[in-house]
């Protein structure tokens, strides 16, 4: 199958969370399945100079309201894994890759360039995707292009759009209509009901334009399709029927290997895990503290953002100060209120609660290295990648059951973790009492690491089941 796949972010390039991490991935797992896959995303500043690439390999001007900005067509990678950068000035010559005030006009023309560089293939490269697998709302307005103004080009492509997180819909006003060329007002999101009526919503578009609509894992598949986790577009979502589908993420398990990552001072791995414990003496010496085997050491890195359930961690860090004797370290970057809440008991107790602010990708190597658990609090999590990296490296992770940690985490010395049900600071607590108990027996905890580590979360699981919704897109395709 040809596939253009299609994303804001792709890692190692430009990643703020897991979405970049599964673009990076994802697409080399599909081609080891054997399909022909392109992928496609913003040339922001930050890539120029940076990211060799070749080109341009075609340029012209893209329409939004009534300008028209140009756009140069880059390419980047090797000749069986090409990588297409959109360089829109306009839009992405910038440090922030989402937050900006004209966020709807800068991805109405990432989609815009995604519909010229189809033209492209079509023209001059003589290439044209089976499929186009969009990502989250930045890459929905692909497949709602392809199905109504360019249904005459493009309306045979399979459209498949996988929604990594719900919370963000590219929301705004009836004006962005008129920006992407798609009439005046919005009547199909006033179709939609309160809530959505009178908006104008990017990923609603792209929920009723594909074919096929994934998300990252079974459970929050069924989570959206109720009004507690749908925000807004549940009853949407289900008139999707069985086109909506929960796929579980993997992880990049040649790029994230305890036995070699060179973000890690000493290597390990199941069958000879002895390097961990000097990973954790020198993450426990990083950051300022003497060596302490016999301490827990407990880990976080995480946007800090709502969804993460940072109020429980920040609730109760004075149980975990007084009541017993573990470490905290949080790498996050985020919003100033939860960086202010933690760094307070950062300030309180240097010894135990540590704070790194930023995005640093070696160090949340050498988290999940070091540290013995990995603590995900989350209110809801479409996914989660961060359960299954500190798996991979050893380490137990405790996590609410929501979304896809309630699909990979199973409680207790008999399962790979520690789970709590609902969101309050008691039973966070509660799990993390059972997780510390748990570490203070030493074969159980030793047996318990080691199924997780054991556990297989490479693509290659999911990207077969991708291939099958590519398969049904197709056939939905090819009979319209
Ligand atoms: P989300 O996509 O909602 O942020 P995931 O658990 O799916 O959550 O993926 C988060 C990814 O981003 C993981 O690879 C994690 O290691 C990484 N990450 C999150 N915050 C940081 C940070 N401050 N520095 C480095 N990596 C981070
Ligand atoms: C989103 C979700 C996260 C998921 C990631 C990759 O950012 O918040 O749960 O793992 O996308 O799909």
């Amino acid at each position: 199958m040809r596939i253009l796949f299609v994303a804001a972010e792709v890692a190692p390039h430009v990643k703020t969370g897991g979405l970049a991490d599964v673009a990076g991935a994802l697409p080399a797992a599909l081609r080891g399945h054997g399909h022909d896959v392109r992928v496609v995303m913003p040339r922001y500043r930050s890539l120029r100079g940076r990211l060799p690439a070749a080109g341009p390999v075609a340029a012209t001007f893209l329409p939004v309201g009534t300008r028209a900005e140009e756009m140069r067509v880059w390419r980047a990678g090797g000749p069986d894994d090409p990588l297409y950068l959109l360089d829109i000035p306009a839009a992405f010559e910038r440090d922030a890759v989402y937050g900006e005030p004209d966020d709807d006009r800068r991805f109405i023309l990432f989609a815009r360039g995604t519909l010229a560089l189809l033209q492209h293939f079509r023209e001059v490269e003589g290439w044209l995707p089976d499929v186009i697998h969009a990502h989250d709302w930045h890459a929905a307005l692909v497949p709602h292009y392809c199905r109504t103004t360019h249904a005459y080009t493009f309306g045979r492509i399979a459209q498949v759009l996988t929604i990594h997180n719900l919370a963000y819909q590219g929301r705004s006003n009836p004006f962005t209509a008129v920006l992407a060329g798609l009439g005046e007002g919005a009547p199909v999101e006033d179709r939609l009901g309160p809530g959505i009526a009178g908006s104008f919503n990017f990923l609603a578009r792209g929920i009723l334009s594909a074919d096929v609509v994934t998300t990252v894992s079974p459970g929050y598949a069924r989570e959206i399709i109720t009004p507690a986790f749908g925000e807004g577009l549940d009853a949407l979502l289900r008139s999707r029927g069985d086109r909506l589908v929960g796929i579980l993420n993997g992880i990049d398990t040649h790029g994230h290997d305890p036995a070699a990552d060179p973000a890690l001072p000493v290597p390990f791995s199941a069958a000879a895990p002895a390097g961990k414990a000097a990973c954790k003496a020198a993450l426990q010496r990083e950051l300022g503290w003497p060596d302490a085997p016999r301490r827990p050491l407990l880990g976080i890195v995480s946007r800090l953002v709502e969804q993460k359930g940072i109020e429980l961690l920040d609730a109760s860090v004075p149980w975990l100060v007084h009541q017993t004797d573990a470490q905290l370290v949080v790498l996050g970057a985020g919003a100033r209120r939860y960086q202010d809440a933690l760094r307070a008991h950062a300030v309180m107790h240097p010894d135990r609660i540590a704070l790194r602010t930023g995005y640093d990708a070696a160090l949340a190597q050498r988290i999940y290295g070091g540290a013995d658990a990995f603590l995900m609090p989350s209110r809801f999590e479409p996914c989660g990648l961060g359960q299954l990296l500190s798996l991979r490296y050893g380490t137990v992770p405790v996590v609410r059951a929501t979304g896809g940690l309630a699909d990979t985490v199973r409680e207790g010395l008999g399962g790979n973790g520690f789970v709590f049900h609902p969101f309050d600071a008691g039973h966070f607590r509660d799990a993390l009492w059972r997780m510390l108990q748990a570490w203070r027996d030493e074969a159980g905890w030793a047996q318990l690491r080691d199924r997780g580590m054991r556990e297989d979360h490479s693509w290659h699981l999911a990207a077969g089941q991708y291939a099958v919704a590519f398969d049904v897109a197709r056939r939905d395709a090819a009979t319209r």
